[in-house]
């Protein structure tokens, strides 16, 4: 099992976000994570990436504790988390916002001797090997006509997508997508769709937050329903997705 997720539990305060949750990835698979407002999606996902510490729960990375990690650790060991609200700088480029995310690979190649970068000291072959990187996921990603226009300028689908770039630039082995579809229009949902495809055919395994039934309920092979914090259903996507639990918990019991 790639990713092993035993009882973890979040409380802020009296506050139970996640209560509980236990469930397992295996590689090369398409996760998806369902679940109305509130119901503790993002904490389950920043507690897998080390954004967040549990209150109790283990997180197994290939069956080592990764609990005590920092997120940049948590990053460099393959586990990547896109945000739901990508925080772009509007005057930066798209293709700088992707050097800043090869931050993990200059630290793996220069150590401390990094900081010379930022004086203009790349070392020419990084940079070459850094510029091959970047082009191949701007390419992936869709974004290659775009390289050079400032993040300003990109459409939500558009900012969305270089989250996911640059998520992927980290060379994630299982990369956690926290609603990339919430927001975009229908073109930009099949874009995103052919994107996450061509992803898993690279290697990838996708755990995918989303509220659009059309589009995770068809990427995904598998599927967790959370509500108040907890599980209320696991199986495959379309099961849970016809799950009375789930389907009440969207509209409500008398709708159901
Ligand atoms: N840092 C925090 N401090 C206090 N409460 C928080 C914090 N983060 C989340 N919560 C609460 O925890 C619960 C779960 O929140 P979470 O953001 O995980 O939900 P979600 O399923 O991602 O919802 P959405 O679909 O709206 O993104 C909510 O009640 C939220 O208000
Ligand atoms: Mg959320």
């Amino acid at each position: 099992m790639l990713l092993d997720i035993q009882n973890l539990t979040k409380r802020f305060g009296g506050l139970t976000a996640v209560s509980n949750v236990s469930f397992g990835i295996e590689r090369g698979e398409i996760i998806g994570i369902f679940g109305p407002n509130g119901s503790g999606k993002t904490t389950t996902l920043s507690l897998i990436a080390g954004i967040l510490k549990p209150t109790a729960g283990a997180i197994l990375w290939k069956g080592s504790d990764i609990n005590a990690l920092t997120p940049f650790e948590v990053a460099q060991q393959g586990l990547v988390k896109t945000f739901q609200n990508p925080q772009l700088f509007s005057e930066l480029t798209v293709a700088q916002h992707m050097q800043i995310a090869c931050h993990l690979h200059v630290k793996r190649a220069l150590g401390a001797k990094r900081l010379q970068t930022l004086f203009g000291g790349m070392p020419a072959e990084l940079d070459r090997t850094l510029t091959r990187k970047i082009d191949q996921m701007l390419e992936l990603c869709r974004l290659a006509n775009q390289r050079n226009d400032e993040a300003g300028a990109l459409s939500y689908g558009g900012e969305k997508m270089l989250g996911v770039a640059m998520g992927m630039v980290c060379d994630p082995e299982l990369l956690l997508l926290d609603e990339p579809a919430s927001g975009l229009g229908h073109d930009e949902i099949t874009n995103l769709d052919a994107v996450l495809r061509d992803l898993k055919s690279h290697g990838v395994t996708l755990c995918i937050i989303d509220h659009k039934v059309g589009f995770l309920g068809r990427l995904a092979d598998r599927s967790i329903a959370l509500h108040h914090g907890a599980v209320i259903a696991t199986g495959k996507t379309e099961d849970v997705l016809a799950n009375e639990a789930v389907v009440a918990a969207y509209l409500g019991k008398k709708h159901a």
